[in-house]
């Protein structure tokens, strides 16, 4: 008996006997670090199919709720929307999070759900609101210590090159982008001055390991043991717990600038004591980091693989001098290389949702579903975004898993509704990302001043998605400095998360 009702209902998935298929539809310690093929597993062969059925699929297991996987817009967007802290609403579902909960704590704006989650999402409107950031000073202050860095980086690549003689290379770029993004989040954000070689070789490759430990932990610790009872048997966990003592030391020095209501402390407006937002900032710290880190480098990973893109962005930036609010909102081309990045390759590739009560949603469409009370629900982007059905060259002008940002042009002139065509980057609804002007603006900065200042390419034909706390690519791109005639090749990783 399917469980689902309305005119718009999944189809079941096989949990085994699925010859073809590369993974199961569930995670387990020998396919955590391939995502994309569990969430592949759930639409095996979906294509086959005409009805509703094509883009929703559910997997039930006698004695468990349901899991209901969709990647079709419509769907994605009415259960989004109706997501929420009220009686029958979706809420945030917290199973493929408990890694998560226990590296932070499970009082967090990203775990929480009903009238916790509502306090919290008030209190941090205001410092990661527009307003707050869009200013002129706050822009700035970022793009100061954006130069700064980027200047000693700079140096010491030309200081190498000429060293060595080389004239090739290797840099992973992903640990600069990385390191970069921590320094603009401490020291503008959180006013918190911390020396960039200790964010670089202390806390940057602490907080990678404690993401990684973060994955593993979710699916291979689904006792849920404590980590410090673990550390005493497992060398892995032994590691983990030492980078958990580094993470919340640097916790410890930017809620030590909280009195002092530097950077934009000042904004957040919570008489909550520094113990309160401790679980908070270390979701602010761990996976804005992921989230800017994977947007910006898959970006450059796009931009490697399209060297006409490259060149129309370059041309925008090249004689930016001061990078405004204004300025970058009026770089269309590399705004839509970004939109087109969050599309193809978004760096949360789901949004999980949990049925608090039976629900009915109604798709824009008017297509009608019925979810009974406790599915789990993934909303597949990674997929929904790369299906010809809704991204497609008859919908949009372009093949749908092409890095074509020109189709952002084209539905503009078709006037089409921009809610339909939703990229699902940051969410969407009440749960929408709350550091999405800040992400944009961080990630703005660096991938237009990357552009600036190298010309480069990829190695590899394409980037390898492996699992992060969303997901992650790796890429080898090939690079010349535009500038003063440097050449590099250039060892490109980019991860993720959220
Ligand atoms: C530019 C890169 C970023 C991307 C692509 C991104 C993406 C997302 C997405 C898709 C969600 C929705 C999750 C859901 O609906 O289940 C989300 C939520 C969230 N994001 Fe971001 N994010 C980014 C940057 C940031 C930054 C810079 C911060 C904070 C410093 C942040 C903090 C959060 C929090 C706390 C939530 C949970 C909100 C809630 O559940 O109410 N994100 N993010």
């Amino acid at each position: 008996m399917n469980p689902f009702g309305g005119n718009c209902r999944p189809t079941r998935v096989p949990l085994l006997l699925q010859t073809g298929r590369s993974s199961l539809p569930v995670p387990h310690p020998w396919n955590f670090q391939r995502p994309i093929d569990i969430l592949e597993a759930y639409f095996w062969r979906a294509d086959e199919e005409t009805g509703s059925g094509r883009h929703n699929r559910y997997l039930d297991v006698p004695g468990f709720p349901p899991v209901f996987v969709t990647r079709d817009p419509g769907v994605i967007r009415a259960i989004l929307t109706a997501t929420g802290d009220r009686a029958g609403q979706f809420e945030r579902d917290t199973l493929p999070s408990s890694g998560i909960a226990r590296a932070t704590g499970e009082d967090t704006l990203l775990f929480s759900n009903g009238p916790l989650w509502r306090r919290q999402r008030k209190v941090s409107a205001s410092p990661f609101g527009k307003t707050a950031l869009f200013q002129v000073d706050v822009f700035c202050e970022f793009e100061d210590t954006f130069r700064s860095t980027v200047r000693q980086r700079l140096m010491a690549l030309r200081q190498h090159l000429s060293q060595t003689g080389l004239p090739h290379l290797q840099i992973a770029v992903e640990p600069e982008i990385k390191a970069l993004m921590l320094e603009m989040l401490v020291e503008c954000f959180f006013g918190t001055s911390i020396n960039y070689q200790e964010l670089r070789e202390v806390y940057v490759p602490a907080v990678e390991r404690v993401i990684d430990h973060i994955v593993r932990d979710t699916v291979v610790n689904r006792l849920g043991l404590s980590p410090w009872l673990l550390a005493k048997c497992s060398r892995r966990y032994a590691r983990a717990f030492r980078d958990f003592t580094t993470f919340e030391e640097l916790t410890d020095r930017v809620l030590a600038t909280r009195s002092s209501g530097r950077g934009l402390w000042k904004k957040l407006r919570s008489e909550a004591p520094d113990a309160a937002m401790r679980s908070n900032i270390k979701v602010f710290l761990a996976g804005a980091l992921e989230a800017t880190t994977s947007y910006a480098t898959w970006a450059i990973s796009h931009l490697a693989r399209n060297e006409c893109w490259q060149e129309k962005v370059f041309r925008e930036v090249e004689t930016m001098a001061d990078y405004t609010p204004d300025q970058l909102g009026s770089a269309r081309d590399l705004n839509a290389v970004l939109d087109e990045t969050l599309r193809l390759t978004p760096s949360l590739y789901f949004l999980p949702r949990k049925a608090t009560a039976p629900i009915r949603i109604e798709t824009a469409d008017g297509r009608e579903m019925r979810i009974p009370a406790g599915t789990h629900i993934l909303l597949d982007v990674w997929h929904a975004n790369r299906h010809a059905d809704h991204w497609g060259e008859e919908v949009t002008g372009f093949p749908a898993t092409e890095f074509a940002p020109d189709r952002w042009d084209r539905l503009a002139v078709q006037n089409a509704n921009s809610k339909e065509f939703l990229h699902f980057g940051f969410g969407h609804g009440p749960r929408v990302c709350p550091g999405k002007h800040l992400g944009q603006l961080e990630v703005a900065l660096v991938v237009g001043v990357f552009v600036k200042l190298f010309r480069f390419r990829a190695v590899h034909p394409e980037n390898e998605v492996r699992a992060g706390v969303s997901q992650s690519c790796s890429a080898r791109e090939f690079f010349s400095r535009r500038t003063a005639g440097l050449a590099g090749c250039f060892h490109c990783q980019a991860a993720t998360v959220g």
